[in-house]
């Protein structure tokens, strides 16, 4: 049967006293928003509305979405009912269940909207809504019912009476709706504490006219917390990494510390990956199987294949890294830089925007920048790609087999052919051919017996001493 989804996303999240959009403020390094699409997504709905407010643009543009999804503006932030009226165009050819959550609750998940949806249809009901129960119901509104347990109204906390205050069963901000209660928003009246049309009026409403409502007490309170503060926001971050950690935990990934590692939502690990402490995996990153990631890492938009390692205190930004290569220790691989397998990056090595061939090796301290390098290569440590000459940036080849000693500047653009050689500490101003050896440095001279004079002429005969301290 069909679904429609709507979420609302245009309040102005005074609480969050920030100028970001509430709705754009990140878990994980993903807008909470983004997770709600995700979420509702999953639903496949017809259509997929959000309803933004100000900064509609900042928010369009951050979200990514199926093709159902489209968005509708509420110009002022009149409250909840009036946001869910603003989609009511959209929706006015739907025949079908209308979903509705707010934006601010990124926990949720397909399946308990999923229980919604089932009871809400098993009951025939034209109005159905989750519940749950709050540890300190305060920031929601109260589930009131009568005698008989039917429920009757949604009480906001600034208009519950004591007695009011102390039910402990809230409103979870989704429901699940039949197109004829969509007719009833406009019935709702300005409500005099805040001065908006809340959305949770519509449940007296719809009971007065005699039509099906019910709250289902599914899911846990964890699912549901709504962000209205920064406080709830670092709690909901909390538990969305605890979340992703143990989905990928019961996948076989082992964690040796799984409280300081930080991984995405959309990111992926195989199984046998060992993570160690203090690790950031980040935006869509893939890790493979049988990779070991060691301490202090932070890997960003990148792909890491079966069997690499990654060792401490590295840094890979979009990039990609081959089967059972090993990047690290403090590395630094930047935006568009490509190891195929076997590759080996070692301490203080820089990659940025290079493609660099199986089987290389970069074992110490270098900084390669815009380099197409072959296979097999074995760059010496120091080794530094001049890629930029003050105006623009520049290529540097090196094709497969070459050895590049130790202390090496190549000036871009330049390349070293197939099984080349450069000799330790040279400047590389031009093309080497294939299987040359190239060298630029200054012949080195021994003056015999130099040092021996020196000290003679100063007066003394033996090296000089270590200074004693006064
Ligand atoms: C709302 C519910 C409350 C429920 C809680 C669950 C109402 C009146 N109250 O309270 O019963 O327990 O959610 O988390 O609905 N929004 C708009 N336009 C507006 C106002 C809000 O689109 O004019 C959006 C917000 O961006 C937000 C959502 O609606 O994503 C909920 O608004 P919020 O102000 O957070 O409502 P709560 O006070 O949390
Ligand atoms: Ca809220």
């Amino acid at each position: 049967m069909k679904v429609a989804g709507v979420i609302l996303a245009a309040g102005i999240g005074t609480r969050m006293r920030s100028p970001l959009p509430k709705v754009l403020h990140s878990l994980l390094g993903t807008p909470m928003l983004q997770y709600v699409v995700d979420t509702m997504a999953a639903l496949k709905p017809e259509k997929l509305v959000v309803v933004v407010g100000r900064h509609a643009d900042r928010i369009r543009e951050a979200i990514r979405g199926p093709k159902a999804l489209s968005f509708v503006e509420q110009r002022e932030p009149r409250g909840t009912a009036d946001a869910l009226r603003s989609a009511a165009p959209v929706l006015r050819s739907f025949r079908g269940t209308v979903l509705v959550v707010n934006g601010d609750c990124p926990l949720l998940t397909p399946d308990t909207i999923r229980a919604l949806l089932t009871r809400h249809r098993r009951k025939k009901n034209d109005l159905s809504f989750l519940s749950f129960l709050a540890t300190n119901p305060a920031s929601y509104g109260r589930v009131i019912r009568d005698g008989r347990k039917k429920v009757l109204s949604i009480v906001e906390e600034q208009d519950a009476t004591a007695e009011q205050r102390e039910i402990r069963e809230v409103n979870s901000g989704v429901y699940a709706l039949e197109p004829r209660v969509l007719a009833l928003l406009d019935g709702i009246g300005v409500n005099p504490s805040k001065g908006e049309y809340y959305l949770t009026d519509v449940v007296h409403i719809a009971r007065a006219k005699g039509m099906a409502v019910d709250a289902f007490l599914v899911g846990s309170e964890a699912e549901f917390i709504g962000i209205n503060t920064p406080e709830d926001l670092e709690r909901a971050g909390r538990l969305m990494r605890t979340r992703i950690v143990e989905h990928w935990r019961s996948r076989g990934v082992s964690f040796l510390d799984a409280g300081s590692v930080y991984i995405s939502a959309r990111s992926k690990l195989g199984g046998k990956t060992v993570v160690y402490p203090n690790v950031h995996i980040e935006g869509r990153t893939e890790i493979g199987s049988g990779c070991t990631i060691f301490p202090n890492v932070r890997i960003v938009d990148s792909t890491i294949g079966d069997g690499a390692t990654v060792k401490d205190s590295t840094v890979i930004e979009r990039s990609s890294i081959g089967r059972n290569a090993s990047v690290g220790p403090f590395a630094h691989l930047r935006p568009g830089s490509a190891l195929e397998e076997d590759v080996k990056i070692g301490n203080f090595v820089e990659v940025k925007n290079s493609r660099i061939g199986r089987g290389t090796k970069a074992s110490h301290l270098s900084y390669l920048g815009d380099a197409e390098i072959g296979k097999h290569v074995n760059i010496g440590a120091g080794t530094i790609t001049c890629n930029y000459d003050g105006y623009k940036k520049h290529v540097t080849r090196i094709e497969d087999g070459v050895f590049i000693g130790s202390d090496t500047q190549l000036i871009a653009p330049v390349k070293v052919s197939r099984g080349a050689v450069v000799g330790a500490g040279s400047t590389i101003t031009a093309d080497v051919p294939a299987n040359a050896l190239a060298l630029s440095r200054v012949r080195q001279t021994n003056i015999a017996r130099w040092a021996e004079r020196r000290r003679k002429q100063e007066g003394r005969n033996q090296p000089k001493e270590k200074p004693t301290r006064k």
